[in-house]
């Protein structure tokens, strides 16, 4: 005190700077206290004095919902596109006769539209739009067995696009209404025709949008864009949730771009780790990894397998490829429900099916960790597969 008057009496100038200086000090002490005093109540400290009331009233749910979206911190999605991926992995307990199981779900139908695809459509959209493929006013055209046009249409309509899509006869109801509801054009043509004909759902969304100097085809089939988006996005999610421990990844396959992408990675940051594709009795895939005559029949379920290889798929990242039957697949599908109470669609039961197979011929009951990729969402199959 007495260096202080000192300083004073020597420097009269200074004495309304430094009187000054003091009072700030002494304000910014005070709101550093009385913050570390507010942070320690919303922790949950003092909890004799004070209701927690805060942590009570945010529920488990509403927290996992705020950590999906961090940039916003008070949960505020500013667009539905913000809300694709980051989906939930999920240990399934209770599905397999062998008590607690070693399967991991990614269950893809928390996605917006109910799938997969939400993350190919948007990653590849924006990609057309960088390379200025994509402008302002323009229709895409694609063909799709229902989920990549469900997800063109919602992603064209948050956008400003038109969509145009062409569906197999076989595509269920519910896709075509959802299609609709998100104003796109569905065009739907004869299942089981030659492949080659300008009628076939595959070539007919490519033969419309040369008519039309004003779009695009989208073309998820011979696109890298496909497997780049899974590569950078769905896989990364994967190795991050299961902290690297994955001896087996198994899904669907229909374009490849998912198995291709994540096969890719997980190939990549672990050669050990087995990349299986299910596939549909009545699709090539089989015929063709195993150097056998290519032979398709017609089969009920959607969005797995194919009756031609498509350029972007690589089966050079493929372990094992092992086929289901519908009732297979449906069958594993409806047990999922029942067991675990997630809804989910043929080509999942079908990656279900062909996941407890491989368990089966395991030798000892290894206790492995398979992931096992759910595409989408049984909602698009109510009448279909759950009907009774
Ligand atoms: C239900 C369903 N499962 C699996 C797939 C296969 O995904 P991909 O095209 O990435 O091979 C699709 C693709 O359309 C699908 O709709």
């Amino acid at each position: 005190m007495k260096q202080l008057i000192k300083k004073f009496t020597a420097h009269p100038a200074s004495i309304g700077e430094t009187y000054f200086q003091h009072l700030n000090f002494t304000i910014k002490g005070a709101l550093y206290l009385i913050k570390v005093a507010l942070g320690l109540l919303s922790h949950g400290f003092f909890p004799f004095l004070f209701t927690n009331y805060a942590r009570d009233k945010v529920s488990v749910l509403e927290q996992k919902l705020l950590k999906r979206n961090p940039k916003n911190g008070a949960g505020i999605s500013n667009s539905i596109l913000d809300l694709i991926g980051e989906t939930p992995m999920l240990q399934l307990n209770n599905f397999s006769s062998r008590g607690k199981s070693n399967i991991f779900a990614k269950c893809e139908m928390f996605n917006p539209t109910l799938s997969i695809k939400d993350r190919i459509v948007l990653f590849m959209l924006k990609q057309y739009e960088k390379d200025k493929k994509l402008k302002p006013g323009y229709t895409i055209y694609e063909a799709s067995s229902g989920n990549t046009g469900s997800s063109l249409a919602m992603i064209a309509a948050v956008l400003g696009y038109k969509a145009v899509i062409t569906v197999p006869a076989k595509t269920s109801q519910e896709k075509i209404d959802t299609m609709r509801a998100f104003g796109a054009n569905v065009i739907i043509c004869q299942s089981g025709i030659n492949i080659d004909s300008p009628e076939h759902y595959t070539n007919k969304a490519y033969i419309l949008s040369k008519d039309d100097s004003n779009s695009i085809y989208f073309n998820q089939y011979d696109n890298h864009e496909n497997v780049n988006a899974h590569y950078s996005l769905t896989a990364c999610e994967i190795w991050r949730q299961m902290d690297g421990k994955i001896d087996y990844f198994i899904a669907p396959a229909s374009s490849g771009g998912t198995i291709s992408g994540v096969g890719k990675f997980l190939k990549q940051k672990n050669p050990n780790i087995k990349i299986v594709l299910p596939d549909p009795v009545g699709s090539v895939f089989y015929d063709y990894f195993y150097g056998n005559e290519l032979k398709s029949e017609s089969y009920q379920v959607e969005g797995a397998g194919k009756d031609k290889v498509c350029r972007i798929h690589d089966f050079s990242v493929i372990d094992q490829v092992i086929r289901f039957t519908d009732e297979e697949a449906f069958g594993a599908a409806k047990r999922l429900a029942l067991t675990e109470g997630v809804l989910s669609g043929g080509s999942s039961g079908g990656a279900l099916a062909v996941a407890e197979k491989l368990i089966e011929a395991l030798p000892n009951n290894e206790l492995l960790r398979i992931v096992v990729m759910l595409p989408d969402s049984g909602f698009k199959y109510l009448s279909k597969i759950y009907k009774k």
